[in-house]
C-alpha cells in the first residue's frame, strides 16, 4: 500500500509557472512542426504546454508507451503503440513526456520516431529524476529536477489513480 506525502511536491501554481517558462524557452530555441505526446502520463502536460505555442501550423499527435503495469516499479519491457498512425517524414518533432527516469523510454522513442522519417526529434519532460538514469540520454528541455521518489498527480498515476489531481505529490510505501 502507498500513501501520499503530507504536502504537494509541486503545487498547481508552481507547475503552471514552470510550464510557462518551458514553453517560452522551447519557442525561443526550437522551430518544430509536430508535437508527439506520450500517453497516458503526459496528457495534462501536453495540453497545458501546447497552448504556449500559438503557431497555427503545429500538429499534435500521441503515441502510447508503458512499462509500469500497476506498480511503482518499471517492468523493464517497453510496450509502444499508435506509432503506425504517424506520418513523420521530414518533420521536426517535439516529443513530450511526463518524466525522465531511467531514460530508456525516451531513448527508445526518439529512435523509433527517427526510423519513421522524422528530420529532427527534440524531447521535453516536465520532471527528471537524477538518481535513476540507466542510459546516457538527456532530454533537451527539462522542467523540474528531483533526486528520486515516485510521483503522482497532474497526469501521473499509480495503477491508473491520482491522474486528475492538479498538484504533484510523492507516493510513499506504507511498510
Ligand atoms: P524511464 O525509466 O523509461 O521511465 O525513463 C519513463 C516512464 O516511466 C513512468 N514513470 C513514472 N510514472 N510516476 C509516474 O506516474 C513516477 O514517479 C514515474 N517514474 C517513471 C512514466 O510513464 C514515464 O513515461
Amino acid at each position: 500500500m502507498y500513501k501520499m506525502s503530507l504536502m504537494p511536491l509541486f503545487t498547481a501554481e508552481a507547475i503552471q509557472e514552470m510550464v510557462q517558462l518551458l514553453g517560452e524557452k522551447i519557442a525561443r530555441n526550437y522551430k518544430f512542426d509536430t508535437i508527439v505526446g506520450v500517453l497516458t502520463g503526459s496528457f495534462v502536460f501536453v495540453s497545458d504546454l501546447c497552448r504556449h505555442f500559438p503557431n497555427k501550423d503545429i500538429k499534435v499527435s500521441f503515441i502510447r508507451a508503458s512499462s509500469y503495469g500497476d506498480s511503482t516499479e518499471s517492468s523493464g519491457q517497453l510496450k509502444v503503440s499508435l506509432l503506425d498512425e504517424l506520418d513523420l517524414k521530414g518533420k521536426k518533432v517535439l516529443l513530450i513526456d511526463d518524466i525522465l527516469d531511467t531514460g530508456r523510454t525516451l531513448q527508445k522513442l526518439v529512435d523509433l520516431l527517427k526510423e519513421k522519417g522524422a528530420d529532427e526529434v527534440r524531447s521535453c519532460v516536465l520532471l527528471e529524476k537524477r538518481a535513476r538514469r540507466e542510459v546516457d540520454y538527456k532530454a533537451d528541455f527539462v522542467g523540474f529536477s528531483i533526486e528520486d521518489g515516485f510521483v503522482v498527480g497532474y497526469g501521473l498515476d499509480c495503477a491508473g489513480e491520482y491522474r486528475t489531481m492538479p498538484d504533484i505529490w510523492t507516493l510513499e510505501s506504507e511498510n
